[in-house]
């Protein structure tokens, strides 16, 4: 093994045995981290991606605000707490993350929400255009929402769907704004996030990203990349819990104009003056729209300690090195009994999550959460493996590829009971 290491990028060449796992688990800078992380033995976890892992500081912070904030101090918390500030708190912390100012993300809502708002505001500063751009085959609901505002009375918008290739070239003087998912759910292909915006402002469109696989896993620069809106999901990598709330970032030039078509009194500028007519908040706050979850909200932000003393860049050169780890040695291994790599080759255009390919891809995947090697898989065929840099080993990635050659192996994955779907797979 030659784990040869340069700034930010400690782990170069795939381990070859359980031992250089272990050896490169043993020069990770991160390694600690994954003591703060709830992860029961005997248990391989690869669905970070998906649902995160739980910091244990997340259930403190539940307790605290549960017992505490909301059973003694009552109502009061929301001042004494300052309840009220934290979407905008725990959206200053998403913000380093993101490569964005502080006050130019708020965390509420869910990203679908986040995605119906941050369009409409983009639409809102395009005067005069009204077609959208965006990549078929992305995450369902990016899609549902667009079908959405283009199915609105009036002058309603017009979707151009087309696929990843044909994107740089559907964007033209007509194009309002360009809807994108950063990060691939399925294959985990990543677009070049300053090239498409640079390339959609020439032709004067704005872009909204998705960046719901990408934040906690890759430096993402959206200030240094003149990016316009973005939303994501928070209980991915960055672990908030199920359900937690997402995120929305509006760059600073555009706030004074902002109208996020679902103004609720949250985005008011002054909300407890009750009035009558919408006022918007001055800063990214216009964005919220109802009652934020207090609770949600919390534990969010005791996740994000986790990332508090972390480079975005250390994030970004373990997953590339566990993505490259496990990529290699599903290669090596796993190609002659049918499945393919559907992840891309090039470290620059993916995230953190490798995707595998077989046509019985279901019954492997539950064949490998009964040995305990828990990722997921999305239909047709793909199975994922989320590989969460605070808290996944090389050695995890080895243990998951050993399971993963037996079942196959012994075509264990046969077994009828591999067969039933679950409503969630
Ligand atoms: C790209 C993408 N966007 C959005 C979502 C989900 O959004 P919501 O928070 O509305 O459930 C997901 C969920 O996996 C996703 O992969």
């Amino acid at each position: 093994m030659s784990a040869q290491s340069n700034p930010g990028t400690p782990v170069v060449r795939p381990p070859e045995s359980r031992a250089e796992a272990e050896a490169l688990d043993r020069l990770d800078p991160l390694s600690t981290a994954r003591e703060r992380y709830s992860l029961p033995p005997g248990i391989v976890y690869l669905c970070g991606n998906s649902l995160g892992a739980m910091p244990f500081g997340a259930a403190r912070r539940a307790r605290e605000v549960v017992e505490r904030e909301w059973g003694e101090d009552l109502i009061r918390s929301w001042n004494v707490h300052d309840w009220f500030g934290l979407p905008e708190r725990v959206g200053a912390r998403i913000a380093r993350l993101i490569g964005a100012q502080p006050d130019e993300v708020v965390v509420a809502d869910s990203t679908s929400i986040n995605l119906y708002k941050a369009v409409n505001a983009a639409l809102g500063l395009q005067p005069g255009r009204r077609v959208i751009v965006a990549e078929t085959g992305n995450f369902p609901t990016n899609a549902y929402v667009l079908q959405g505002l283009a199915a609105r009375q009036g002058e309603a918008p017009v979707v151009r769907a087309v696929d990843r290739a044909g994107v740089p070239g559907a964007i033209d003087t007509d194009t309002a704004v360009v809807v994108l998912t950063h990060v691939h759910y399925r294959d985990c292909a990543a677009f070049d996030l300053a090239g498409i915006t640079a390339r959609a402002h020439e032709a004067g469109a704005l872009v909204v990203w998705d960046l719901s696989h990408s934040v906690g896993v890759l430096p993402l620069g959206l200030d240094a990349a003149r990016a316009d809106f973005a939303v994501g999901c928070t209980y991915k990598y960055l672990g908030g819990g199920p359900g937690s709330p997402a995120f929305i970032y509006a760059a600073g030039r555009h706030h004074p104009r902002l109208e996020p078509g679902l103004p609720g009194w949250w985005g008011h500028v002054a909300p407890f003056a009750l009035r009558e007519d919408w006022d918007p908040a001055a800063g990214i706050r216009r964005l919220l729209t109802g009652t934020p979850s207090i609770i949600a909200l919390s534990v969010l932000d005791a996740a994000l300690d986790e990332f508090e003393p972390v480079a975005v860049e250390a994030l970004h050169a373990k997953g590339r090195g566990l993505v490259a780890a496990f990529m290699d040695l599903a290669r090596r291994r796993c190609v002659q009994h049918g499945v393919g790599v559907a992840t891309p080759d090039d470290p620059a255009r993916r995230g953190s999550h490798v995707a595998l390919r077989h046509a019985h891809g279901y019954e492997i995947m539950q064949a490998l959460i009964a040995r305990g090697v828990i990722g997921d898989f999305r239909t047709p065929d793909v199975m994922r493996f989320g590989l969460a840099p605070l808290y996944v080993r090389y050695v995890d990635v080895w243990d998951a590829v050993e399971h993963l050659v037996a079942v196959l192996d012994s075509g264990e994955w046969q077994d009828p009971r591999y067969a039933a779907r679950s409503r969630v797979t």
